[in-house]
């Protein structure tokens, strides 16, 4: 039995009637004019009438989604007379984030003799790094060098990432997967023991290194096993998000006003420097798309830093993952990895027939499904009005083995195996899904900000990855920079001296508001996706 219906099975019976002579063709990937055509056609990120530059704070006129606009120029949850007076707690480092780039800062921050506490909105883990699939990319075999990791990453990113950026992401690469091994993670491992490693999209080597198709999980209950075993030195408190960043008089930032989701009561918490690790904000849905991400990615990180005078960058450029579930409705929107592709897999149109080279860079691959459904009307349309074209699945056990996708795309098996769809056999329907905050918080590759105190790692940043991330690079800059962020934050907190806590740049925030004439009608962080209101 197939969980697909009818009208979509005889399409499917055209994806199988072209099979072999795909598998035996070769599709050539685009010329860098073709790809620079189709971005501009396609892609979210060209459709200026849904961004706005941003009306306050010290990067006005930064572009970015109208939705996220609407709460960076929101209202602050306090006021500047908020008691700061009586922190509960007081620590050495704060991290806010309770996903892979907050637990590796807290880590290294310990592991620097800093008392850490780290604070996040939901569960410790609730997080995009527990979402990622596909794998983490590192430079580690002969035939690989961090020179060439950094040529992909610079190429992937249209050569405005930040260099010093990308020089520390794969310097640090091939030593972060050591030290993840070390903690205990379990890598795939070829029968000798070496790591295996696969090709995503963009990348001239195969450096992908992955556990299964639960990468992203895997580090996560790494990374958070080792906290857990910290717990001497590392407090974590869920359901507490931040809400306000609290300076000195000294402009420096001293710790921040979290909220118990329970009781809904706002907590000082003082500390001598503050990693944010809070990651993005998929649900914001900018342009009503659907996403992969995490509950609670609603930009929180974005809001504070920036209320607290941190520059912002690259926020005009989100990414749009080529392969989100398109059917059964049930799950539109979620991941459907890039491994897929990787492995062989061919994107193909109704009629069968592959029309992009499946490895484009993720920004150009997006851009190529948009026009495959919505310019030449190529694609299924569902029941519910929902486009997506095929993602030939079955190729897989063609041409790596009956059995493959079941060891290799465990999760994947399953995500479709509970609405009777055998991916080893049928295809699966995909269209693009919000993915991937490209841009955020500007940082130094010490992970410091221009605001003292302050330090950034993971999703939350801007400018490690330029205007496209590739596959893999974002569970590696997640501990890469909470690492560093963890080492630097620990270090300020040794020499930092102590001014008065204060909230001026909240006071000023609101005049900006009112000089301005703003008011979005939204009191941010939001911290929660606000569906009820949406209808
Ligand atoms: O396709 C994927 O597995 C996603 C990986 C990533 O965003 O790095």
């Amino acid at each position: 039995m197939s969980g697909y219906p009818p009208e979509m099975q005889e399409s499917i019976r055209l994806v199988e009637s072209t099979r072999l002579r795909r598998l035996k063709e070769t599709f050539t990937a685009m010329t860098l004019d073709e790809r620079e055509a189709i971005l501009k056609g396609f892609h979210p990120d060209y459709k200026d009438e849904t961004f706005h530059a941003v009306r306050l704070g010290v990067s006005k006129g930064q572009r970015m989604p109208i939705e996220l606009a609407q709460v960076v120029e929101g209202r602050p949850h306090i006021g500047p007379d908020f008691d700061v007076s009586a922190p509960i707690i007081e620590t050495d480092v704060l991290v806010i984030g309770g996903g892979g780039a907050g637990a590796s800062a807290a880590l290294l921050a310990q592991e620097q003799g800093a008392k850490v506490t780290l604070v996040t909105k939901l569960r410790f883990g609730d997080a995009n790094t527990m979402m990622a699939q596909g794998g983490i990319q590192a430079a580690d075999r002969p035939q690989d060098s961090p020179p060439i990791h950094y040529l992909d990453v610079i190429g992937g990113g249209h050569f405005t990432n930040v260099p010093e950026l990308v020089e520390a992401l794969v310097v640090d690469a091939p030593f972060v997967i050591k030290w993840l091994e070390d903690l205990g993670m379990m890598f795939d491992k070829e029968p000798d023991g070496t790591m295996m490693e696969e090709h995503g999209g963009g990348t001239s080597r195969k450096r992908m290194h992955s556990a299964r198709d639960y990468s992203g999980a895997e580090i996560m209950r790494t990374l958070r096993d080792e906290v857990r075993s910290r717990e001497d030195d590392i407090t974590v408190i869920e359901f507490s998000p931040a809400v306000e960043l609290v300076k000195d008089d000294k402009g420096q930032v001293i710790g921040a006003v979290v909220m118990n989701l329970e009781t809904e009561a706002y907590h000082f918490i003082k500390a001598k420097a503050v990693v944010m690790a809070t990651g993005g904000g998929g649900r914001l849905h900018y342009q009503d798309f659907p996403t992969t991400n995490h509950y609670g990615a609603t930009a929180d990180g974005v809001v504070l830093a920036y209320r607290a005078g941190a520059p912002l960058g690259y926020l005009e450029s989100m990414q749009y993952h080529p392969t989100g579930a398109a059917f059964p409705e049930q799950i539109v929107g979620l991941l459907v990895t890039e491994k897929v592709r990787g492995l062989g897999a061919q994107p193909v149109n109704k009629f069968g027939d592959q029309f992009v080279y499946p490895l484009e860079p993720r920004d150009v691959e997006a851009a190529a499904l948009i026009r495959e459904c919505k310019e030449r009307n190529h694609g299924i349309i569902t029941l519910t009005g929902q486009p997506g074209v095929w993602l030939d699945s079955p190729m897989i056990e063609l041409i790596h083995g009956p059995g493959t996708i079941e060891k290799a795309l465990p999760a994947m098996v399953r995500q479709f195996g509970r609405f009777d769809i055998d991916i080893a056999k049928e295809p699966m329907l995909v269209y693009p899904t919000l993915h991937y905050q490209n841009g955020g918080v500007r940082l130094r590759a010490d992970s410091s900000t221009d605001v003292p105190g302050l330090f950034i790692a993971g999703e939350v940043s801007g400018g490690v990855h330029g205007h496209n991330r590739l596959m893999g690079n974002s569970l590696l800059e997640i501990t890469v920079f909470g690492r560093r962020a963890g080492r630097a934050a620990a270090a300020h907190a040794q020499q930092m001296t102590w001014g008065t806590p204060s909230l001026e740049h909240v006071a000023q925030w609101n005049r900006e508001l009112e000089e301005n004439g703003i008011d979005t009608g939204v009191v941010a962080p939001i911290l929660l996706p606000d569906y009820a209101r949406k209808g």
